[in-house]
């Protein structure tokens, strides 16, 4: 007779579309004496714990109804407001109606593919893509255009023709660290209104310019001057200003967009966390998050110049990349095409370090020529040996393969 574990029902289909390489890279953390490139990690002495265990205090004794009571699936009003404030400019008007706290950008991704996408949906995607992006798409095997916005024919209305929407991170990709001109911005813009496609900004690292000053984002090129109605879904989060473990992130859009995904929320976790609404409100509002920019900035602008250094001694010869201005990432390719990054990624690992493999970020998974390297996460020496290991790995990996 079957087995009672044999005659369960199966799991859905989409849990088999994924791959073991992601599950490697995500638990090597856990190994002692790594040097972990792969994450997306922020540096935890950048958060101001004393200043957050003040603001949670706070938070408890003096608002315990919106600390600790079911919060609106909007979101608290006074956050949404303030969120509203923030990001308006000249031209663009945004009000409460126009935001949704979220529990992380993740959520905002995962929400819009539920009010979006249908089996099998099409959509435009900036490739390499963010896997976490991939991932929350995933059980709606939708299909993938590519989008190569540096190529020279690239054409966004050809791109957004017909797609549900458009994903985007013109802030230094994740996973290229690619910073998206003004112009290709306008011209996205222009293709969304054209074709009428939703076209999400998502936008971590907006903050983490390291050499000059922020562009301007899509959502204000978005703006026709009166309440915000257009076609761009901002999506932002603390997690990289402030700290990942809040799960406190946002979403700009226009107010039916806002209602959809307020449908999806009710039923996906009904609201956000209170007591971090409360805090993150508290955070912007006291100015916390701009007075711990610039030691961010600092830390990171330095890191990237020892990733970088430790790059052109040991890799120079295996690897082309390209300097980031900001973000958390180099991308870098191979230089011999016979080199593929998954069996990179396991050679690394046995040398003591990790990087993430181009295919995670690939929507057809073939890319293995690529590699993520982080470098916000680690300080500059052990970057230094973490390059130097990875150095190591990539020629045994290549002497292999030959
Ligand atoms: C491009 C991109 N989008 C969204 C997220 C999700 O961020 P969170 O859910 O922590 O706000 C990340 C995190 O690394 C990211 O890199």
């Amino acid at each position: 007779m079957a087995s009672e574990t044999s005659r369960r029902p199966a799991f859905a289909k989409w849990l088999g579309d994924t791959n073991d390489v992601t599950q490697i890279f995500l638990s090597a953390g856990q190994i002692p004496g790594l040097i972990n490139m792969a994450g997306g990690l922020p540096d935890p002495q950048t958060w101001p714990i004393k200043a957050m265990s003040d603001l949670a205090a706070k938070a408890v004794q003096d608002h315990p109804t919106d600390a600790l009571a079911y919060a609106p699936i909007e979101g608290l009003p006074a956050l949404r407001d303030l969120i509203a404030a923030r990001f308006s400019a000249p031209g663009l008007l945004l009000s409460r109606e126009n935001v949704l706290i979220t529990s992380g950008g993740m959520q905002g991704l995962d929400l819009i593919g539920k009010v979006l996408l249908e089996e099998g949906s099409l959509i435009a995607a900036q490739t390499p893509a963010y896997l976490g992006a991939l991932d929350a798409w995933r059980p709606r095997r939708p299909s993938y255009r590519p989008m190569r916005l540096d190529a020279n024919d690239f054409a966004p209305e050809t791109a957004l023709h017909g797609t549900q929407f458009a994903y985007t991170v013109p802030n230094f990709s994740n996973p290229t660290g690619r910073l998206v001109p003004l112009a290709d911005r306008q011209a996205l813009v222009a293709a969304a209104q054209a074709t009428g496609t939703w076209l999400i900004e998502d936008d971590p690292y907006g903050t983490l310019y390291y050499d000059s000053a922020p562009l301007a984002r899509m959502l204000t090129l978005a703006a026709t001057g009166g309440a915000y109605d257009g076609p761009v879904i901002y999506l932002g989060t603390l997690s990289k200003e402030l700290a990942p473990g809040f799960r406190v992130g946002w979403v700009i859009a226009a107010p039916e967009m806002i209602q959809a995904l307020v449908m999806a929320k009710q039923g996906s976790d009904m609201s956000t966390s209170g007591i971090g609404q409360r805090i993150t409100l508290d955070a912007f509002a006291s100015g916390l998050t701009d007075s711990i920019l610039p030691n961010i900035l600092n830390l990171y602008r330095d890191r990237r110049d020892a990733l970088c250094a430790a790059m052109r001694t040991h890799l120079a010869d295996l690897f082309d990349w390209q300097t980031p201005e900001g973000g958390m990432f180099v991308w870098a390719t191979a230089r011999n095409p016979a080199l593929n990054t998954d069996h990179l990624l396991r050679a690394a690992l046995a040398n003591g370090t990790c990087i993430t493999p181009s295919s995670v970020f690939d929507p057809t998974g073939q890319n293995r020529r690529a590699i993520r390297i982080n470098f916000t996460f680690n300080p500059p020496e052990k970057l230094t040996e973490g390059i130097r290991r990875l150095a190591t790995a990539t020629r045994a990996c290549l002497a292999e393969a030959a």
